[in-house]
């Protein structure tokens, strides 16, 4: 499905199912769309670039219609080393964007230009430890830069403080157009900075999917974003 350019520019709460419940994936993910969720985002990982192994293409594949048929968005996170070699796997099996690690391989520019010929959302992901320098000669073409706000890995880890001054440098850096998605340690606690920060696709794992009540939980997380809701 090709992400309507609007939607680039919405504040919007994408869970990641990393923390889901697997053996219930389809209806956590429909608890959080009837919460007002539109874009999930899933977290896949090789053992290679980062430690932990995740999810493939066949997941992605059998999410896709579910999220699709309720009018969202997956948002594709490939934490994987050559990331190249999956992009039109993972474009076939249903991700609406895609997004890549500037340190996964050595051809960045021609890496986005692919996902853009693929017809997905081209998104390029930064570790913590990676200047902004890095996505520079790519601003002009992508359509979200994703911000790791923890060492890519894991779910429940803490906020890098420290990170979130890559949020206005990059909002400068990008046409107005593009989405800054932010990822790791987000909660009820900080959500609503990283948002004026100028961060507008905020992802949130173990703070949606480790409570009690996801779908409530992500209507929490919705309102705080947006302002119009209190953390007590
Ligand atoms: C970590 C993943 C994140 C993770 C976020 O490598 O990229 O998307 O699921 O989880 P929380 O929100 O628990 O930090
Ligand atoms: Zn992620």
């Amino acid at each position: 499905m090709t992400i309507p350019l609007a939607a680039y520019k919405e504040i919007q709460l994408l869970p990641s199912i990393l923390s889901a419940d697997f053996s219930r994936l389809g209806e956590e993910i429909g608890a959080v769309m009837d919460a007002g969720v539109r874009i999930i985002h899933v977290d896949v990982m090789d053992g290679h670039f980062v430690p932990n192994i995740t999810i493939g293409p066949v997941v992605v594949e059998a999410v896709a219609p579910l999220v699709h048929e309720r009018g969202g968005l997956l948002s594709v996170h490939l934490m994987i080393e050559k990331p190249e070699r999956y992009l039109e796997a993972f474009a076939k099996a249903g991700a609406d964007a895609l997004s890549v690690h500037a340190e996964a391989g050595p051809h960045l520019y021609h890496t986005v230009e692919t996902m853009k010929a693929l017809g997905v959302g081209a998104g390029v992901a930064l570790n913590p430890g990676t200047d902004v320098s890095r996505v520079r000669e790519v601003a002009g073409l992508v359509d979200l830069v994703l911000i790791m706000t923890v060492n890519p890995g894991f779910g429940g880890q803490k906020l890098i403080e420290r990170v979130l001054e890559k949020v206005p440098v990059l909002r400068e850096m990008l046409p107005e157009e593009a989405a800054i998605e932010l990822d790791g340690g987000v909660n009820r606690e900080n959500i609503r900075r990283v948002v004026e920060l100028g961060a507008n696709w905020i992802v949130a794992g173990s703070a949606v999917f480790g409570a009690q009540d996801p779908g409530a939980e992500a209507r929490v997380l919705q309102d705080l974003m947006t302002g119009h809701g209190s953390v007590w």
